[in-house]
């Protein structure tokens, strides 16, 4: 069902459950409460399969047998990707259920490939200790996780509310009751005037901030709106410095950036400098790779970097969509180097919520990359990432229909409730460089009038490209952050989508750089070239909260 008039809460009146997204986190999530009976609402500003978990390729890492593996393994493997930030009890919660939930997935009509003895097919990623992580289509496991969840949510009585841009979350005497938004254009293209769509509770499924960036393999809609929202709302964010650079994306002009998975690494594909040298283990977690690739990057003077694929049997049966996609850029990976640099791919911040998806703010709920649960800490771990949608938004539904209607003191939220807290200053702080020492990072054009959204997007991009990028300091994210004020203040007023994702680019901008400024060592996804160590006083959660920067006393359990 579509609605897309600016009646709609008058004819609908309230719903008990409103979901803002529509990938694996908030469609595990509706599904389950519209099952439950509930009146349940999903609204999202595409389609309803337009969402970012259809661009996943690898997989779901879970352990589904093999003696070989473990979920304590899947649990220490998990931990060391995640630098001493993960929270161990979340990670525990996701390795444990994550089994169930893909076999559900797969009751609900989700096609996983099969190995020749009708075992599940096993690809080994990078910073996994075993092969655990089942696929579909070969590496295109996103697109068949979302067409299955897109059918089942359209066997139910859910309300599906497609180009539907949400705009503000509506909190009245401390709690959410449902979101601001604008509905889709009329027939005549006109926009329509904005509409509250309330709800007694409302889920944040929106996904992550790629498009923060100018070289990212997110799709144009993952542009941090459920981030900015929570944030203009004053809803506690943590991590949000640690954005990962995924260090295989095919070194090509179209945006998004190709992915060339990092199965084929688990596969035996190399990684080659400008001098075809092998320099770092391929296997390694993704920050590892990715600042080893930036650094070797910068000591060569070069743009790009190679995966050697050249050695792979069956390329082409294994991986049909990434062999159809280096075939239409003239790339054949049987004989050919694949020319491949690191791109902005995942948040691994987001808005805190305890380990049943509940916000600190009573009646907000949050699940999948727009959350931070906890469970991927400085840096994900390949894999886990559709995973957590279908765990944590899983958790989430069950907790609404059991009736829960606030945060516990679990998970990540037990140090913000339970814990103190030192106060570094107002989120909009100005930047601490004076004017004119921008570091390196390009000055957007002249926004001395009201900039044209697109543009202004554009100049953002690039601004954060140099300033808040694989490897960053102090001048740089400095440059950056008078770089975006200058387009905050000539950015112009929200009046449609792309001026509204304007807006959410420009607070979630803010706020990564801010947290990336405080944090001065280096650890998982956040590496600075002034402090290069990691400093183990530093295993501490960075809160932005009510337009203020906080640190949080209580140290991350090892
Ligand atoms: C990949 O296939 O390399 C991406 C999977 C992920 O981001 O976890």
């Amino acid at each position: 069902m579509s609605d897309a008039t600016a009646g709609w809460g008058a004819r609908h009146g309230d719903l008990d459950v409103l979901v803002v997204g529509s990938g694996v986190a908030g469609l595990s999530c509706a599904l389950r409460l519209a099952s439950g009976g509930l009146r349940v609402g999903v609204l999202t500003k595409g389609e309803l399969v337009q969402s970012a978990t259809r661009w996943a390729q690898g997989g779901v890492a879970a352990v589904l047998g093999g003696d070989e593996d473990s979920t304590d393994l899947h649990l220490a493997d998990t931990l060391a990707a995640g630098a001493g930030l993960c929270d161990v009890d979340a990670v525990r919660v996701l390795v444990d259920e994550g089994p169930v939930r893909v076999r559900e997935l797969i009751a609900q009509g989700a096609r996983f490939d099969m190995g020749p003895g009708g075992d599940f097919a096993r690809a080994r990623e990078g910073g996994h200790s075993a092969a655990r992580v089942v696929h579909a289509g070969g590496a295109a496991t996103g697109a068949e996780v979302e067409r299955a969840l897109v059918e089942a949510t359209h066997q139910t009585a859910a309300a599906v509310l497609e180009g539907w841009f949400a705009l503000e979350l509506l909190v009245e005497s401390g709690r959410c009751r449902g979101v601001r938004s604008l509905p889709p254009l009329g027939a005549d293209g006109a926009p329509a005037p904005a509409v509250d769509v309330r709800a007694a509770h409302t889920v944040l499924a929106t996904g992550g901030a790629g498009q923060l960036y100018a070289v990212t393999t997110n799709p144009p809609e993952s542009t941090g709106d459920g981030l900015a929202m929570a944030l203009r709302a004053g809803v506690p964010v943590a991590d949000v410095e640690f954005m990962q650079f995924h260090p295989t994306a095919l070194h090509h002009p179209a945006m998004p950036r190709p992915l060339l998975s990092e199965a084929l690494r688990g596969h035996g594909a190399l990684l080659r400098d400008a001098s075809g040298e092998r320099f770092v283990d391929e296997l390694a977690p993704r920050d590892v790779v990715s600042r080893a690739m930036a650094a070797r990057m910068r000591a060569q003077g070069v743009e790009h970097l190679w995966l050697d694929a050249t050695g792979l049997e069956a390329f082409g049966s294994r991986f049909p969509t990434i062999s159809a996609e280096l075939e239409a850029v003239g790339l054949d990976p049987a004989s050919d180097w694949l020319p491949i640099a690191p791109a902005a791919h995942y948040l691994s911040g987001g808005v805190m919520t305890d380990l049943r998806g509940a916000s600190a703010l009573p009646g907000l709920w949050a699940a999948g990359e727009v959350a931070c649960s906890g469970v991927h800490g400085a840096n994900r771990l390949a894999s886990n990432s559709l995973l957590e949608g279908m765990v944590f938004g899983a958790r989430l539904a069950e907790a609404v229909l059991d009736g829960v209607d606030g945060p516990a003191p679990t998970g990540v939220m037990h140090a913000l409730l339970d814990g103190g807290s030192d106060d570094r200053g107002p989120l909009d702080a100005a930047p601490l460089a004076q004017a004119g020492s921008a570091g390196t990072v390009p000055p957007p054009g002249d926004p001395s009038g009201p900039l044209d959204a697109a543009k202004a997007r554009e100049d953002l991009q690039r601004v954060m490209t140099s300033g808040a990028g694989v490897i960053r300091d102090a001048a740089s994210l400095d440059g950056a952050a008078r770089a975006a004020d200058l387009l905050r203040k000539a950015a112009p007023a929200v009046h449609d989508r792309a001026s509204g994702e304007l807006a959410d680019l420009l607070d979630a901008s803010r706020a990564v750089l801010r947290a990336a400024s405080v944090r001065t060592e280096t650890r998982g996804a956040h590496a600075r070239s002034d402090h290069p160590d990691t400093d183990p006083a530093w295993r501490r959660r960075i809160v932005l909260s009510a337009g203020r920067v906080a640190v949080l006393d209580e140290l991350v359990a090892p």
